[in-house]
């Protein structure tokens, strides 16, 4: 029997209450130790994730996957021998968190240098503390007084587990970390993986890859300062290479960082499949002083027997009720205009005043100024750092503007970018210091910018002071915060040379601390995080921004397939989508009800030029705006399922189920029809298969007419639609009765 059930629940409850400990209910829940395995089970709904202390006083991790029901199964941490004189007991061993030190070949969880030169580190357990969903194991080195505190977080609900470090020098002399992990999390061993992880560049991002998992190491990365395009912060990895949307076991992991980040997927000679993930080592020097402590990301990592689509719903639950700003009091996100792609850097008040009528006028409910409205900005050659209004564009400031919009039923929203200088700007004029540089050095523009030492406290207090001067001055409700480049000569001079590296951390802290204390100061701002597109993506960032820019690519059959990547590991409601103008992208030309059955499937967004529509532009808007009021709650927070990915075929269908089973949504896109190749039947998932559904189509596309369908048959039985030619869509909504 598990001896966190000695006492029945009622009982135990009962007697919680009594002594004043009812945390301690929960924590039995999530959390318990069991002295004769000397080990901690960590349990979700649906998921065991077990760390004991085996006979050398090591941590190790003894399971993570299927729920076990008996504590006493598990034997007891018991390191592995070594094989032959290569490969250590360390490196057989699943040691929880280990140190470079003695033996250890595989990838270190810290890498440390002290004061004497001693670069060797063995950490053993210390001591333990269970607070509600929360466990903190303390290890030491053998020697020296410095200590590891091992964080875990327990979210039942979601099937996740969060890890992070805490990493303190106790010792009397600088210690100098070279590598800081938030942890290592192990797969059962001799098992066939395959890895899934998202790639890409600027306007393609989001790009799915699969490979299996051999000897060897995958490295997922960023070195570029933020989270970047290139490759972002999850992964997932399934058995036998063979899950699906809906079937197989899949182990996932995404990390909260926006800076440098390092995920090293490694199968080890002796076929055991270890994750380490945390800050990327590379270019990394942290000195602790005496009494100092270093924080590593946070890292988060759950299982799923329901294959990916099991993955992206558990990561969805994470992200709306643990991690957005408004996971207290969760809120559907409102329809925008953005003026980026309409006007480019040509913002004025009468001009945007106009497109503010038309965009009122379709149901739009916020309005966003983008870039070109500040400093001597008229193209991306000047401006940026110089945070006040531009009085040729706005003579009388933003303040007309904005009345303007909220009179019509708007909210206002204004770009910024933050982080940037542009050397043709004021700021730089008058600190040309401010810039990252290395003294004596070319400073390498992009987009003719160079990137501000945000690590810096002035910069942060001077880029704090400017933005929140004009949202005290104006009723801004959101920020577009923009980057649209990354780092390079990242020096910071004005610090000892052995602090110098701490930039990559630091700079990534003072942005989060901006944006934290924006949001403090200023109740109800919405952030949008952006890079480029969406170039700053992880769960670090979504603690403090409520949506991000998905891509600068707007053309909506690119943006099924990178939609598809990014929904793998974020949700819907985060993902800004825009219905913009044909041709774009790709020089292609879709049908406006495409573009919008497209965005539809996100937080939608439009970002065409209103100036430029028909009538009868204006009028189908109209109506999907309407309808995308009516189903955006269940889009933005309920399950996706991808009946037909867009990788795979000229169809692409998805269907979202509201938490609360009473709505379902299914989006059918056409690509370019080939043979006249008959339609697929599509069958829903996620329904109550005794539970009847009426139909609201927004078109004649259903093949059968009937108002209304049992679960039954839409789960099996299944419906087609009559999509021909190219870029065909369509929409249904089932709502049950
Ligand atoms: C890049 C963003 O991704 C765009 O949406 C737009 O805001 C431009 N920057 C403005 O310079």
């Amino acid at each position: 029997m598990k001896n966190k059930l000695f006492f029945t629940r009622p009982f135990f409850l009962l007697t919680a209450a009594i002594l004043g400990v009812c945390s301690a209910a929960n924590a039995a829940d999530a959390v318990h130790y069991s002295p004769t395995q000397k080990a901690w089970f960590l349990e979700t709904e649906h998921t065991t994730y077990v760390v004991g202390v085996n006979e050398n006083g090591e941590l190790q991790n003894m399971y993570w996957g299927e729920k076990l029901t008996r504590d006493e199964d598990l034997a007891p941490a018991h390191s592995n021998p070594e094989w032959a004189s290569f490969d250590s007991s360390a490196t057989t061993t699943n040691l929880e968190y280990p140190g470079w030190g003695g033996r250890l070949y595989t990838e270190p969880s810290l890498k440390v240098t002290l004061a004497d030169g001693v670069r060797d580190l063995v950490l053993k357990y210390d001591s333990q503390q269970i607070e509600g969903n929360t466990l903190r194991l303390t290890c030491k080195d053998i020697k020296y007084n410095l200590t590891v505190t091992l964080i875990y977080r327990v979210y039942p609900e979601e099937d996740i587990i969060r890890k992070s470090s805490t990493i303190e020098n106790h010792t009397k002399q600088v210690v100098t970390l070279e590598s800081a992990q938030s942890g290592v999390w192990y797969l059962p061993r001799n098992e066939q993986y395959r890895l899934t992880y998202a790639a890409g560049r600027w306007a393609g991002e989001d790009q799915l890859q699969q490979e299996p998992i051999r000897q060897g190491k995958v490295v997922l990365e960023s070195r570029r300062g933020n989270t970047s395009h290139q490759l972002y912060p999850w992964f997932a990895i399934d058995k036998g290479g063979s899950a699906d949307q809906q079937h197989g076991q899949v182990w996932f992991g995404a990390l909260g960082w926006s800076g440098n980040w390092k995920m090293v997927v490694e199968e080890t000679p002796m076929h055991q499949v270890r994750i380490t993930g945390g800050y990327n080592d590379f270019d990394f020097s942290y000195p602790l002083k005496p009494g100092e402590h270093l924080d590593t990301p946070e890292y988060y990592a759950g299982y799923s027997d329901g294959g990916f689509g099991g993955v992206s719903n558990s990561l969805y639950r994470l992200e709306l009720n643990e991690i957005l700003p408004d996971h207290e009091h969760p809120h559907v996100r409102p329809v925008l205009y953005n003026s980026w792609e309409a006007t480019e850097f040509s913002v004025d008040e009468a001009g945007q005043k106009t497109l503010a009528e038309k965009a009122a006028k379709i149901g739009v409910e916020r309005f966003v100024m983008d870039d070109g409205w500040f400093g001597a900005r008229n193209n991306d050659h000047a401006g940026l750092g110089d945070w006040v209004v531009n009085k040729q564009k706005f003579p009388n400031g933003l303040g007309p503007l904005i009345r303007y919009v909220n009179q019509l039923g708007m909210d206002f929203g204004l770009w910024f970018e933050p982080e940037m200088v542009n050397p043709d700007s004021d700021l730089y004029r008058k600190h040309p210091d401010w810039a990252m540089h290395f003294p004596g050095r070319p400073r390498s523009e992009a987009r003719n910018q160079l990137v501000l030492n945000m690590a810096r406290d002035d910069v942060r207090d001077y880029i704090f002071n400017a933005i929140d001067k004009m949202l005290s001055e104006n009723n801004i409700k959101f920020i577009k915060w923009d980057m649209n480049r990354h780092f390079s000569e990242p020096g910071w001079p004005e610090v000892p040379i052995a602090e110098q590296k701490e930039i990559w951390i630091k700079y990534v802290r003072n942005v989060y601390d901006i944006m934290d204390r924006l949001r403090q100061k200023h109740p109800g701002l919405e952030i949008e995080s952006c890079s480029g597109g969406g170039g700053r993506v992880d769960l670090g960032v979504l603690k403090r921004t409520d949506e991000v820019w998905t891509s600068d690519n707007t053309e909506a059959l690119d943006r099924l397939k990178i939609q598809e990547g990014f929904t793998y590991a974020y949700s819907p409601k985060v993902m800004m989508a825009w219905v913009t103008d044909v041709p774009n992208f790709n020089g292609r030309s879709t049908p406006l009800k495409f573009r919008f059955l497209v965005a539809m499937q996100g937080s939608l967004g439009i970002g065409a030029n209103l100036n430029k529509w028909s009538p009868e532009e204006f009028d189908l808007a109209t109506k999907m705006i309407s309808y995308y009021k009516s189903i955006r709650e269940t889009v933005q927070m309920g399950n996706l399922y991808r009946l037909f990915s867009p990788r795979e075929g000229e169809f692409t269908a998805n269907e979202y189920v509201a938490r609360d089973g009473k709505q379902a949504v299914v989006f059918a896109f056409l690509h370019s029809q080939q043979f006249r190749n008959p339609m697929p039947a599509v069958h829903l998932r996620g329904l109550d298969a005794n539970a009847i559904y009426r139909v609201k189509t927004i078109d004649d596309k259903l093949v059968e007419k009937h108002e209304t369908y049992s679960g039954s048959y839409l789960m099996n039985h299944g419906i087609e639609f009559n999509l021909t030619g190219d870029y065909d869509s369509t929409a249904v909504t089932f709502e049950r009765q």
